[in-house]
Order: C-alpha cells, then sequence, then structure tokens
C-alpha cells in the first residue's frame, strides 16, 4: 500500500494505472475508520481493481458547534486497517494542498435546496464545504466509481447531484449503514459519548424502526409522527434537531402516496450530534 500526501504523487499512480486499464475506486474519508469505513472499502473492492483512499479532516464542514481540533484522529491505526483491506493506496494530503488556488473545480459551485434543508438548516455551510471538498477530491484523484455511506444520506444525494451538476462520468456507490450489536450507526462521533450516553444512544435508532412500522403498517400522518418521535426522543435524553419523514429519491417532504420513504434523525446527546436513516418501501 503507497501513502501519497501531494496531488502530484497521487495523479502520477492513477494515470499509470489507468494507462494499464485499472479502473479507480475512491473512497474519502476523514480517517478515524470503523467498520462503516471498511465496509465502503470492502464495497470498493468490488466495483473496480484499484483502491484509493483518501484521509483529509476537511476544515470547511466544521462549525463553531464541533471543535475541528477535538476530531478524533488516529493515523496509525487507519493505515493499518487499510492496509488490511488491501487497500492500494491512501491520499494523506495537508490542508493547504488541497486548498491551493489551482485544484478549486469552478469559482462557485451550483448549490440547491438540498443544501439547505435538515442538516443544512442546523449546520450552515456545512454542505458547500462537503460539496468544495469532494468536487476537488474528483477533481485530484479521477475515479471512474466513487463509494459513500447512506448513513450521510443527505450528504449522498447532494453529491450525485453534484456529480450530475458537473457533468462528471464519475459512478457513485452507496453501503449500507454498518451498526453496533445493538443498532447504534458506527460513527467517529460516538467517541463523544460518556457511558450513560452511549446506552441511550441506540434508541435514535429504534424510534426510526418504530416510524418506518407504522409508515410499513399504512399509516401516513406523517408530520404528526415527527412530532411524537421528537418529543419520545426529547423524553429519553436527546436535544433533537430534526425527526423528518422524506421522499428518499428528492428529499422533499413524502407525499401520502410515496413508496419510498427515507426517515432521517439528527440530535444531540451530550457532546456529538448524532445522525441516522432508514429507508422504507411502504408498497
Ligand atoms: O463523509 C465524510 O466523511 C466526509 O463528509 C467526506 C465525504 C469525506 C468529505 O470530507
Amino acid at each position: 500500500m503507497q501513502t501519497v500526501a501531494t496531488v502530484a504523487d497521487l495523479r502520477q499512480q492513477i494515470s499509470l494505472w489507468k494507462s494499464q486499464g485499472e479502473r479507480i475506486v475512491l473512497v474519502p474519508t476523514m480517517g478515524n475508520l470503523h467498520e462503516g469505513h471498511l465496509a465502503l472499502v470492502r464495497h470498493a473492492a468490488r466495483c473496480g481493481s484499484k483502491i484509493v483512499c483518501t484521509i483529509f479532516v476537511n476544515s470547511l464542514q466544521f462549525d463553531r458547534q464541533e471543535d475541528l481540533a477535538a476530531y478524533p484522529r488516529t493515523p496509525r491505526e487507519d493505515l493499518d486497517a487499510l492496509r488490511c483491506e488491501n487497500t492500494d493506496l491512501v491520499f494523506m494530503p495537508e490542508h493547504a494542498e488541497v486548498y491551493a488556488e489551482q485544484h478549486r473545480v469552478q469559482k462557485s459551485l451550483p448549490v440547491n435546496p438540498l443544501y439547505r434543508q435538515l442538516c443544512g438548516e442546523f449546520r450552515p455551510g456545512f454542505f458547500d464545504g462537503v460539496a468544495e471538498v469532494v468536487s476537488r477530491l474528483f477533481h485530484m484523484a479521477d475515479p471512474d466509481v466513487a463509494v459513500f455511506g447512506e448513513k450521510d444520506y443527505q450528504q449522498l444525494l447532494i453529491i450525485k447531484q453534484l456529480v450530475r451538476d458537473l457533468g462528471l462520468a464519475i459512478e457513485i456507490e452507496q453501503v449500507p449503514t454498518q451498526r453496533e450489536h445493538d443498532g447504534l450507526a458506527f460513527s467517529s462521533r460516538n467517541a463523544y459519548l460518556d457511558p450513560q450516553e452511549r446506552a441511550i444512544a441506540p434508541q435514535l435508532y429504534a424510534e426510526l424502526v418504530r416510524v418506518g412500522e407504522r409508515i410499513k403498517s399504512g399509516l401516513r400522518t406523517f408530520s404528526q409522527m415527527e412530532s411524537q418521535a421528537t418529543e419520545r426522543l426529547q423524553r429519553a435524553g436527546f436535544r433533537p434537531d430534526y425527526v423528518a419523514i422524506r421522499d428518499a429519491e428528492t428529499l422533499e417532504n413524502a407525499a401520502y402516496e410515496a413508496d419510498y420513504i427515507v426517515i432521517l434523525a439528527a440530535a444531540w446527546l451530550g457532546k456529538a450530534r448524532l445522525i441516522d436513516n432508514i429507508l422504507v418501501r411502504s408498497g
């Protein structure tokens, strides 16, 4: 496994592989890898012949509520884990390398309403930061395929839209959320939970499942279901930002007759902002 820190080295290796007919699969991460990330890497192995992972903590997607300096960084463990998963190359650039002016893709990236709702409403600028770094990483690595998790469902839809808007020939692959034995979705932010909060945390997923069961049984009182779920989370000790029942393709409010629905939630527990979602076919 090679580790490179400059765009020049990244491009040199990828151009060589492409000239040899290899199919490049990119897995962008911010490091502190857990089972959720490793599932992306395992999926990447099925999508192409060379796996390229990036480890870059993108300061543009942090806001005042989350301390960039406190974000968990575990580079040595990350490299060991990626080596075990047969990763071919890891790109670990510094901020100045990624944000050098010549790597800007477009002066301003296309923004659409997806950026400003749900997590975009509670974390202003977050998705602009994600789109900025992902577009740069796509431009640098020029992959055939890129892999993202369904755990960050809104991010996934924004990246699919970004690829269409920029006219990029990159296939976006999505991987189901990986969970701990009690249902809590793997996340680097789980490290912020103390033991008492960790015991409460699985109730977020349990609440989504409860709402999902009701939808599958034919219930369509979506806004009432959202408020009730929010109240139950509050009673359990969370500070919910939102619980939302949306069309899984567009993230618009789910219509009565919608049959592919995503139930999304974001809620604070102590210092951790947890997000989760489940997809439901109601038809
Ligand atoms: O999902 C993440 O870890 C990040 O948002 C990403 C896509 C690596 C961009 O920094």
